[in-house]
């Protein structure tokens, strides 16, 4: 039995990386199993702060589709497409954008925040597009009355006035839609090769469509205890990379690694192969999936196209009532 419905979105901004896998859409492959899930790549959200050179959106949605698709995200179960393939999410965002009050808008805490942070960068994102980046959002979600959305923490700002913008809209209308509450996604722990933050601008991140010969060149590049000069000294697995990965990807196992670290019983070389055997089986179902997509562009196309026609009957419906209850129809 379905719990309820599913929205969540993502802008194609670049391939992912083995933390963004970790963090957001492992979570979602699970959840599609229990939910009505509509999952979106939010192309039109990637404008609000970058608008200026659009040039290379097709190919970013192409690759998030990969992503997705390899992850494990089923194209039957799940509605999987393009948010500007279903024009309704522009009309609603602006109708929406009509009952907003600025002030409600101005006082987001990431508004500020990033604005400022991307002025820094000489970045002029001083537009009405990016003031109205959460009545989009808020549009994406209702559209399809979505109750449970899978976010990241920073997300949950945006949420709590999308609550509120739809309690506007119920009283001022007509109770339409249901208040969409989060699912948190746990924010992944995962760190880059070189125990930061992991992050393509750093160069620290394992890609994830990384093949297992590049898997395990990242993993060779890790570093481990500084102070393990010799293979006969013993290791501090608490302050080495390879051994937060062995937490992540060997669970339980990881106690009888960090004994044998410590011990000097296993060598760094050793212990990084046992990870890197470890991640290539765990991810080598993915990377099937993946090679076949990568070798079958319209495959991918086709997910999308079918995707958006099943969206835009749920979307198409939603708006009949919105025109009804606003005297628009
Ligand atoms: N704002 C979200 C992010 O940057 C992306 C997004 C757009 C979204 N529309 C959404 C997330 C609707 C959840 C629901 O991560």
């Amino acid at each position: 039995m379905s719990k309820g419905r599913i929205l969540s979105g993502m802008q194609p901004s670049g391939r992912f990386h083995l933390g963004n896998y970790l963090g957001a859409l492992e979570n979602w492959v699970k959840l599609q199993d229990e939910y009505e899930c509509f999952f979106s790549i939010v192309d039109w959200h990637a404008l609000t702060s970058s608008y200026e050179d659009t040039s290379k959106i097709p190919e970013r949605i192409h690759e998030m589709a990969i992503d997705w698709l390899s992850a494990g995200l089923d194209p039957e179960k799940n509605v999987i497409f393009v948010q500007s393939h279903v024009k309704e999410h522009a009309e609603l965002h602006l109708l929406l954008s009509m009952m907003t009050p600025l002030s409600w808008l101005e006082r987001v805490p990431t508004y500020k925040d990033k604005l400022q942070q991307l002025g820094v960068q000489g970045k002029d994102i001083n537009t009405y597009g990016f003031l109205g980046y959460p009545v989009l959002m808020t549009a994406d979600i209702i559209l399809y009355k979505a109750d449970t959305i899978p976010v990241g923490e920073d997300q949950l700002p945006h949420l709590e006035l999308s609550r509120e913008m739809v309690r506007r809209f119920n009283n001022l209308y007509q109770p339409i839609f249901p208040e969409p509450k989060p699912n948190l996604s746990k924010s992944s722990i995962l760190p880059g090769i070189d125990g930061r933050k992991m992050s393509k601008s750093y160069g620290n991140d394992i890609p994830f469509a990384a093949s297992p010969d590049e898997l395990r060149s990242r993993v060779r590049l890790m570093i481990t205890d500084p102070q393990r000069i010799k293979r006969t000294d013993a290791g501090n697995p608490d302050v080495c990379t390879v051994f937060t990965f062995h937490k992540i990807f060997n669970g339980e196992q990881s106690i009888e690694i960090a004994q044998s670290c410590r011990e000097a019983t296993i060598g760094c070389v050793d212990c990084k192969k046992r990870l890197a055997d470890k991640m290539v089986n765990d991810l080598a179902e993915m990377h099937v999936r993946r090679l076949a997509l990568e070798a079958n562009p319209g495959r991918v196309k086709e997910i999308l196209v079918y995707g958006a026609e099943r969206a835009r009957k749920v979307a198409a419906s939603t708006m009949e009532e919105v025109r009804q209850a606003m005297h628009l129809a």
